[in-house]
C-alpha cells in the first residue's frame, strides 16, 4: 500500500500563513503525523508540495503503477484547476481531496471544487487531522 500526498500552492507557508484559519502547525509537522498514522497501517508514504500546477499534474501522471491512492490538497487550484481534474480523470489512480479548513464555511468562491467530481471523496475542516483521516480513508478506498 503506497499513498502519494500532494500539496498545492502556499501550503509550504503553513505555520506562518493565516494561523487563525490554518493553525500553527507546519507542513513538516503534518508530514510527521501522516507518517505515524501510515506506519500503523504499514503503508508507504510520499509527501510532496509544489506551488506550480504543472508540477502537480506531472506527479499525478507519474503516480500510475507506483501509488495505490493519491491524497490531494490542491489548495487554491481546487477552485480553478481544470488541468488537475483532467489529470486525475486521465490517470485513474483513486484520489481523495482534502482541506485543512471547511471550505464551505468560507468565501463563496471556495465552495466550488473542480476536482471533487473526479475524486472518491472529500475531507475538509479538521485542520491537520484532515491529513490523518485521509490515511484511513486511503486504506478504505484501496480495500
Ligand atoms: C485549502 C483551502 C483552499 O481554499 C485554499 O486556497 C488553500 C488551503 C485548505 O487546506 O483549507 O490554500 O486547500
Amino acid at each position: 500500500m503506497n499513498i502519494l500526498f500532494l500539496n498545492g500552492p502556499n501550503l509550504n507557508l503553513l505555520g506562518q500563513r493565516e494561523p487563525s484559519v490554518y493553525g500553527h502547525v507546519t507542513l513538516a509537522d503534518i508530514e510527521t503525523m501522516v507518517r505515524e498514522r501510515a506506519a500503523a497501517h504499514k503503508a508507504g508514504i510520499d509527501f510532496r508540495q509544489s506551488n506550480i500546477e504543472g508540477q502537480l499534474v506531472t506527479w499525478i501522471q507519474d503516480a500510475k503503477g507506483k501509488f495505490d491512492v493519491i491524497v490531494l490538497n490542491a489548495a487554491a487550484y481546487t477552485h480553478t484547476g481544470v488541468a488537475l481534474r483532467d489529470a486525475i480523470s486521465a490517470v485513474g489512480v483513486p484520489t481523495i481531496e482534502i482541506h485543512l479548513s471547511n471550505v464551505h464555511a468560507r468565501e463563496e468562491f471556495r465552495h466550488n471544487s473542480l476536482i471533487a467530481p473526479v475524486c472518491k471523496g472529500v475531507i475538509a475542516g479538521f485542520g491537520a487531522n484532515s491529513y490523518v483521516l485521509a490515511v484511513d480513508a486511503a486504506i478504505i478506498v484501496k480495500a
